[in-house]
């Protein structure tokens, strides 16, 4: 594409999550996270392969980018570059491809640094369907005060080595103002954990994560467990004292935390009681911080219009709360709420403060990657294994032969556009089955998923149908809420009735996803049921499928009856199924001691 556009690169740099998002003309035109190229879930370090993958997308080179907004939450990009070196902390293989780069230490003036949450608030606001409301940032930890630079972030005054923990906006077209910030005090810490004993929600949240998971990063497991505890059956983990909230301290009776060794299973372990009493506890006190921070707000302003970004807006139970109680009209939340959507705001803070244009863009789809060809289709078949069938005729569906096989219980890997940006998989990179069998939990934990028994699956629904089985009229494009399945639909649809009968839902139009809507439109013929349960399209432990050949690898070696790769059907032929024991070894043995991903 020639330099007739105007260019703006963000960058999530260094950390977890690294990604890119470039902007042509105000408008998102690629965003990538790194863990996607690489194939390493939550992928740090070096920024090389994202921004490769946007200027190759958009075709131009990093001269033909106007601004490069970059951020990392622990220290100011140039800062920590420096120290990278010195410290040993750069890999190798990284530092010998990065010293060559522009972007490495870069002398140009054309790259800056923006701080954290001011990039999670631009994530939100700048892409949101209203031209004036509030923003809400909330998540584990962000930067120093003292990095801080930007004007009007409230940082008098404020402890040097304090961090940002929530922070509260208001918007008024290309305008933001900073009205509340909450800090997380500097702590003493053991080894490297002082993040975990930080005194925020996000934080404490992520310490219970490493409690009961041994990881930090699984927020959305501790969620789905919550519905399993008792009520008050856990002291309180985050208290509110007037508009202060407090984070008592925890103490010896913190006893049970999970240490994998290898041998034990998480699900046997004594400690299961104590873990859901606590996963309850922590979500109930997240929801009621939040939906009081949220009140505050609205009342605070008048605003009719809130917006959410930060990894805490990935809690769709909160979220679903604040939808219904916190008394906004309208409630807009970035799909990319953790800091891979940093990208997205740094390019943001870049177009609109910086460059001081207007708002011109409705993030309306999280489908941000690129569109592979048909011809890449193609190349990433496996002849010797596979037999396709091509559906491209005038009375031919893919759709339609599609439903028809999910109707008779086969679970589908469905590859279709471009890839979603962000931890969800939508309808382009999913795999789904029929929601209707209440064994299709166990059969996808079983062939594909291996994820702990409590977790539930998420359903995709036609948006006109949504509000007919699950409470609420509100639409979830980017699954970020939790609702209620009505009561005379929970015996249709087991598989995705999560215990506490709510489902974690996305609803689609057919102007979001032409393709997905004709699929539920064909399914509901076949069966009454306009709902498919849709999770992740990946191998366990790895990140969602980005190319068709990845989509090939994770369909043969996993359970997954049938493939969908744009309009060709792909299925296991009779030579796979003689092979599959030995390819079902090599699969364990590749990919079985890994995390689960969602
Ligand atoms: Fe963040």
């Amino acid at each position: 594409m020639s330099k007739n556009h105007s260019y703006v690169l963000g960058i999530n740099a260094y950390d977890h999550d690294v990604s890119a998002c470039l902007l042509r003309d105000g408008e998102i035109a690629y965003a990538i996270e790194k863990e996607r190229i690489t194939r390493h879930k939550h992928a740090g370090g070096f920024f090389q392969e994202v921004v490769d993958y946007c200027l190759q997308a958009e075709g131009i080179m990093l001269d033909d980018v106007d601004l490069v907004v970059r951020n990392c939450y622990v220290l100011p990009v140039d800062e920590l570059e420096v120290r990278m070196i010195y410290q040993g902390d750069m890999p190798d293989r990284e530092l010998a491809q990065t010293s060559k780069s522009p972007l490495y230490l870069p002398k140009s003036n054309k790259v800056v640094t923006v701080s954290h949450h001011l990039a999670h608030a631009y994530s939100a606001f700048a892409v949101c369907p209203f031209d004036e409301g509030v923003v809400m940032v909330v998540d584990g930890v962000g930067n120093y005060s003292s990095d801080i630079k930007e004007p009007g972030q409230l940082t008098e005054g404020i402890n040097p080595l304090a961090r940002e923990s929530e922070s509260y906006y208001r918007f008024k077209g290309s305008e933001l103002e900073t009205l509340k910030k909450v800090w997380l005090q500097p702590c003493r810490g053991m080894l490297s954990d002082e993040f975990f004993n930080m005194d925020g929600l996000g934080a404490l949240y992520s310490r219970v994560s490493s409690y009961i998971f041994a990881d930090w990063n699984k927020c959305g497991e501790v969620m789905g467990l919550a519905p399993y505890g008792r009520p008050n059956n856990f002291r309180s983990l985050l208290e509110m004292k007037g508009d202060e909230l407090h984070v008592p301290e925890w103490d010896a009776e913190f006893n049970q935390p999970w240490t994998p060794d290898g041998v034990k299973k998480w699900e046997a372990s004594s400690s299961m009681r104590h873990w859901e009493d606590m996963a309850w506890r922590v979500q109930h006190d997240a929801e009621e911080v939040l939906l009081a921070r949220a009140r505050w707000l609205r009342e605070t302003t008048g605003a009719r219009n809130l917006c959410l970004a930060g990894g805490v807006a990935l809690n769709c139970v909160a979220n679903g709360r604040i939808v219904r109680e916190a008394g906004f009209d309208n409630v807009w939340i970035q799909p990319a709420a953790g800091d891979n959507g940093i990208s997205i705001g740094c390019a943001y803070y870049g177009r609109l403060a910086l460059q001081k244009k207007p708002r011109s863009f409705v993030m309306k789809q999280a489908t941000l990657g690129v569109a592979y060809p048909d011809e890449a289709v193609r190349r990433a078949g496996n002849p010797l294994l596979v037999s396709h069938q091509t559906f491209d005729g005038p009375d031919q569906s893919i759709c339609r032969e599609a439903a028809k096989l999910l109707a008779e219980g086969n679970v589908f890997g469905w590859f279709q556009g471009r890839a979603e940006f962000g931890p969800r998989a939508l309808g382009n990179r999913s795999i789904l089955g029929d929601p209707r069998r209440a064994e299709m939990k166990d059969i996808l934990n079983k062939r594909v998923k291996f994820r702990q028994a409590f977790r539930p699956f998420a359903p995709i629904v036609a948006y006109e149908r949504a509000k007919d089985i699950f409470v609420g009229e509100d639409e979830s494009p980017f699954m970020l809420r939790a609702k209620q399945v009505r009561p005379e639909w929970k015996d249709r649809i087991p598989a995705i009735v999560h215990v506490d009968g709510t489902a974690r839902v996305q609803t689609v139009r057919r102007e979001q996803n032409e393709r997905m809507y004709d699929l539920l439109m064909d399914f509901e013929k076949l069966t009454g049921v306009p709902v498919l349960v849709n999770t992740s399209f990946n191998i366990k432990g790895e990140p969602i499928v980005e190319t068709p050949q990845d989509a090939m690898n994770c369909f043969i070696y996993t359970g997954i009856d049938y493939l969908a790769l744009h309009d060709t059907l792909v299925a296991k032929n009779a030579l796979y199924k003689v092979l599959a024991p030995f390819i079902r070894i090599y699969y364990e043995s590749r990919y079985h001691s890994r995390d689960e991903t969602d």
